[in-house]
């Protein structure tokens, strides 16, 4: 299947079977995740947080997410593989472009961008060009420093306004589905129900929008000094590594000097 019909596999589950999603950052995750049946490996720039230990995804470079990406794409998912376009690889249309092909080249299905009516352009000259894209709004992790923290949006009839025609330009732009984040889960249905294209939420309640992504190390309880409070963790790989790292320390200790 062509990436487009790929990413059209996705468009074409709106309203109907619900869509998950995980991040993925390597090769093992990438082949565990897919042979699991996950419908999208995300190679986001939550990489920067959950990988590379920086505060924020603003220290994210592309570089960073190539060197991921490829990672992920030598395990062949069936998935669709989307990647981030890294904050400030995408401040024109034709760097926004020239930075979609050197994700494709490197591997991506789709690319993923954060914003509304703003970046509408950029989408339409990626899509222009073939490569499906995927929306972000809401809460959106780029412009975490600006906003002075990580805010709730669709609290009030504006900010939800604000975001559906933030969609509608996207959709126009050629998207194929939109992520959500951190939307309230009222506003988070009146979206999902008004647009045409999938919505895929995170931190916006349960059985809201279309589908769900999760933070693949929220879900197996590997990065356990931020867990969000929406994260519902089905493993706890923290625990499990210490306690392995321990029995391994022991046993060796155990052997004594020569
Ligand atoms: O980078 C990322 O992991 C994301 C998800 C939070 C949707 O954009």
């Amino acid at each position: 299947m062509s990436p487009e019909e790929k990413a059209a596999t996705i468009t074409a589950r709106k309203g109907a079977a619900p869509i998950a999603a995980l991040t993925c950052y390597d090769y093992p995750m990438a082949r565990l995740l897919d042979a699991a049946g996950t419908d999208v490996l995300l190679v986001g720039d939550s990489l920067g947080m959950v990988v590379l230990g920086f505060p924020d995804t603003t220290h994210v470079t592309l570089a960073h997410i190539l060197h991921h990406l490829e990672a992920v794409a030598r395990a062949k998912p069936q998935a669709l593989v989307i990647a981030d376009l890294p904050i400030h690889t995408y401040d024109t249309p034709e760097q926004a472009l020239e930075t979609a092909r050197a994700l494709v080249a490197a591997g991506a299905d789709a690319v993923k961008l954060e914003g509304g009516i703003r970046q509408a352009e950029k989408v339409r000259a990626i899509t222009a060009d073939g490569i499906p894209v995927c929306g972000h709004l809401g809460m959106l992790p780029q412009r975490v420093l600006e906003e002075g923290g990580y805010h709730k949006k669709g609290k009030t009839p504006e900010q939800t306004r604000a975001i559906l025609e933030g969609a509608e330009a996207l959709i126009s732009a050629g998207v194929f589905a939109i992520i959500l984040e951190s939307v309230t889960p009222a506003a988070s249905r009146e979206i999902t129900a008004a647009i045409a294209v999938p919505t895929i939420g995170i931190g916006c309640g349960d059985g809201t929008c279309d589908g769900e992504i999760a933070v693949a190390t929220d879900l197996l309880g590997s990065f356990p000094w931020f867990v969000p409070p929406f994260a519902k963790p089905e493993a706890d790989l923290a625990a499990a590594t210490t306690a392995a790292a321990k029995r391994y320390i022991a046993r060796v200790r155990s052997r004594g000097g020569r």
